[in-house]
């Protein structure tokens, strides 16, 4: 495991760790092979390159000796994970160049902005570069490295959404689906670099988001998660580009849709259709998308709410756009209006002139949310961002790894405590297939997004089951089936 990002939690134990290989057969006589790193955006843009390319003749392969094609859909989020994207794209080189040299390897996503020169004509590590807003492209950029030619294309666009392709589901479980519905983020938190790597924000129609609910529906599976990187902005109004509501008509404006409203019209697909989002941004959260999801049964009961800190100024210098008091406040309207919903986050230590107090800070946040689980991180610069210009990055290594391990060690004390109270209790659960260590279990989640285990009876992927708790670990619940 990535000991940088600790998963306090099992979300889905066939897909741990950062790498994904995905996929699918489709009768293609080309092989592509597709390994995806970083968010889960990221899995979904993967989906949308599949489907690009199956249309273009290719099938997907777990070989990487027989791929024709090898793409690395790779992440900037933080340094260690761009390590790791280069040490694949080295290791790709070494195949090619001793076991398949026709073989085309390709760059996608978040680092192909910033690294194209670099890989591209400085360590001639790759033959082709493109960014999350290019991948129409693909076809036409094929073509170029067949003619010999270098192929780079990492335009970020103000409208690209995909919005029109139905995503090839890859590696996946055929019961759960990621539905992307905005691009792009517009927050510019002082620390993150997405704003640059994925550009301008921009929502997807809505129609063709509802339209891919439903064929998921008939298609078999039982829960989608709206993605986004800050799902909550989401609004349409007939262009969908959101900075131009202002200037937009009266009658857009009237009939335009918001992330609730979107999330009502989700949820109404199909009650066997369980509904999920992410991520939400506090400052973006609306009280109408909390009473949306207490109204509706079909929307889990769960929310990831990154946090990123619990001190005051250390939100304000990550410019997150809301205080202590204010995030708390949010929490407080959440469990009123949903008493028992989960809750998740992410954290952020050793951020930039971060002071023993500010780490109290944090710590005593975590005390009075007890979340269900988190993920955390030791902050780390990325180039371009405010902080990286503005601020320095003055925590030392020791403290910000003691701060990082004190914050993991309050949540796996809290994720025990929030698994502990659901012991004894009966949960609806969605089975999403065998559990990884016994083939006489099997593995699912509840609402609230807890891993459960259980012995698998008559019952097999797909089912909701109700499942009585009757012990646990900090990361899954083990139970019976009633
Ligand atoms: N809204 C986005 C956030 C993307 S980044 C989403 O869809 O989740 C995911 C998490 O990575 C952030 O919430 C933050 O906790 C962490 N992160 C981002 N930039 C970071 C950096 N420079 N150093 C350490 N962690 C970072
Ligand atoms: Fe990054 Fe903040 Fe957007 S964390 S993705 S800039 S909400």
């Amino acid at each position: 495991m990535n000991l940088e990002k600790i998963l306090v939690k099992e979300i889905d134990e066939s897909k741990q760790g950062e790498s994904l290989t995905l996929d699918a057969n489709p009768k293609g006589s080309k092989k592509m092979y597709i390994e995806s790193y970083g968010c889960q955006m990221n899995f979904s843009d993967s989906e949308i390159v599949a489907s690009i390319l199956t249309k273009e003749g290719f099938s997907t392969t777990q070989n990487i000796n027989e791929a024709d094609l090898v793409f690395v859909n790779t992440c900037s989020i933080r340094e260690k994970a761009e390590l790791t994207v280069r040490k694949r794209l080295e290791f790709y080189n070494s195949i090619k160049k001793k076991d398949n040299p026709g073989m085309i390897v390709g760059v996608l996503g978040c680092m192909a902005e910033r690294l194209k020169e670099k890989f591209l004509e400085e360590e001639k590590l790759v033959d082709l570069v493109i960014g999350p807003d290019a991948y129409r492209d693909l076809p036409n950029l094929l073509k170029q490295v067949d003619d010999g030619r270098k192929a780079v294309n990492v335009f970020l666009s103000k409208e690209e959404t995909y919005a029109d392709i139905n995503p090839v589901r890859l590696g996946g479980n055929g019961v759960t689906a990621f539905v992307s519905i905005t691009r792009g983020c517009d927050n510019m938190c002082t620390f993150c670099v997405v704003p640059f790597t994925r550009g301008r924000e921009r929502s997807r129609n809505p129609e063709n988001i509802v339209n891919e609910c439903k064929q998921l529906l008939k298609d078999g599976y039982k829960e989608v998660t709206l993605l986004g990187q800050n799902v909550d902005s989401y609004l349409w109004f007939g262009g969908g580009a959101k900075k131009d509501f202002k200037k937009s008509s009266k009658n857009d404006q009237e009939n335009s849709i918001s992330f609730a409203n979107l999330l009502e019209m989700v949820a109404e697909v199909g009650i066997e259709l369980r509904i999920r989002f992410s991520t939400s941004n506090p400052q973006d959260m609306t009280t109408d998308v909390i009473k949306v999801m207490a109204k509706h049964k079909n929307i889990c009961n769960y929310i990831h709410l990154p946090v990123q800190s619990g001190s005051d100024g250390i939100l304000e210098k990550m410019n997150r756009g809301y205080s202590r008091e204010k995030y708390i406040t949010l929490i407080d309207k959440i469990r009123d209006l949903i008493p028992d919903c989960a809750i998740s986050m992410d954290m952020i230590a050793g951020f930039c002139s971060e002071k023993e107090q500010d780490h109290q800070d944090t710590l005593s946040l975590m005390d009075y949310v007890k979340y269900e689980y988190g993920y955390m991180f030791k902050y780390s610069e990325r180039p371009n961002t405010a902080a990286e210009r503005k601020f320095e990055d003055d925590i030392p290594n020791d403290v910000k790894q003691r701060r990082l391990s004190e914050i993991i060690e309050k949540q796996l004390s809290h994720s025990f405590i929030r698994n502990k109270e659901k012991v004894g209790k009966t949960f609806e659960v969605l089975v999403e297939g065998k559990s990884k260590k016994s083939e006489e279990k099997l593995y699912g989640r509840t609402t609230h997004n807890s891993a459960v285990v259980f012995p698998k009876g008559n019952y097999k992927k797909g089912d909701y089951v109700m499942v009585k708790i009757e012990d646990c670990t900090s990361a899954t619940l083990l139970g019976k089936a009633m």
